[in-house]
């Protein structure tokens, strides 16, 4: 890889470049035997959509660190679409926090509905498994802005909790 391949690596990317959608059509097979996706299989989307918005921004290798709480506000149908919208938040050395934004789409009634919204953060690997240090993301909008904001005192929460489990623990 030559220098100027490397900088283009390696330079602050503003948000934009790398949000991300992903849209599912529920599917009997994602449901109970009631018709409602599965929790779990949501979350499973939540994480590819993240991992979309992570993949675009550090243009590497990224795995899962931790998802923070979810609530899942209304209840999905087999039908209904399920749209995922990622974007990554904040970026602090090796890890990221992406939002994930999640909405049931029934376009029988047109009608839309927020679902969940989710905060996972991802960190940077290379082939051997090595963490890589990500480039620093520039958020633009205010909505951006006020993310990245709120991703430093997510980081401090979730830090802040990591200490208080193990101090149970022990
Ligand atoms: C996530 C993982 C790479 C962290 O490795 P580690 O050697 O413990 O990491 P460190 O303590 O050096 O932290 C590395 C970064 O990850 C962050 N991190 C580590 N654990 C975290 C957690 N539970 N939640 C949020 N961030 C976390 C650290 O804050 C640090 O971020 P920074 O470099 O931006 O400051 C490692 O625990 C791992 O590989 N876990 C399994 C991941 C996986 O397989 N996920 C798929 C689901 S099974």
């Amino acid at each position: 890889m030559n220098d100027h391949d490397k900088t283009k690596l390696t330079r602050p990317r503003p948000v934009r470049e790398s949000i991300s959608e992903m849209t599912e059509i529920v599917l009997p097979n994602d449901a109970n035997p009631l018709n409602a996706l599965l929790g779990g299989r949501l979350m499973h989307w939540i994480d590819l959509a993240g991992a979309m918005a992570a993949h675009r921004h550090s243009r590497t290798y990224v795995v899962t660190a931790s998802i923070d709480h979810l609530d899942f506000l209304v209840p999905v149908r087999v039908g209904d679409f399920v749209i995922l919208r990622s974007s990554v938040n904040r970026v602090f050395h090796t890890s990221m926090e992406v939002g994930v934004k999640v909405w049931v789409e029934n376009y029988r009634v047109e009608q839309s509905r927020h679902v969940s919204s989710a905060y996972l953060t991802f960190v940077a690997i290379d082939a051997a498994g090595n963490k890589m240090a990500v480039p620093p993301v520039v958020p633009e909008t205010e909505d951006e802005k006020r993310r990245y904001d709120g991703a430093a005192r997510r980081r401090e929460m979730r830090r802040a909790e990591s200490v208080r489990r193990m101090e149970v623990r022990s």
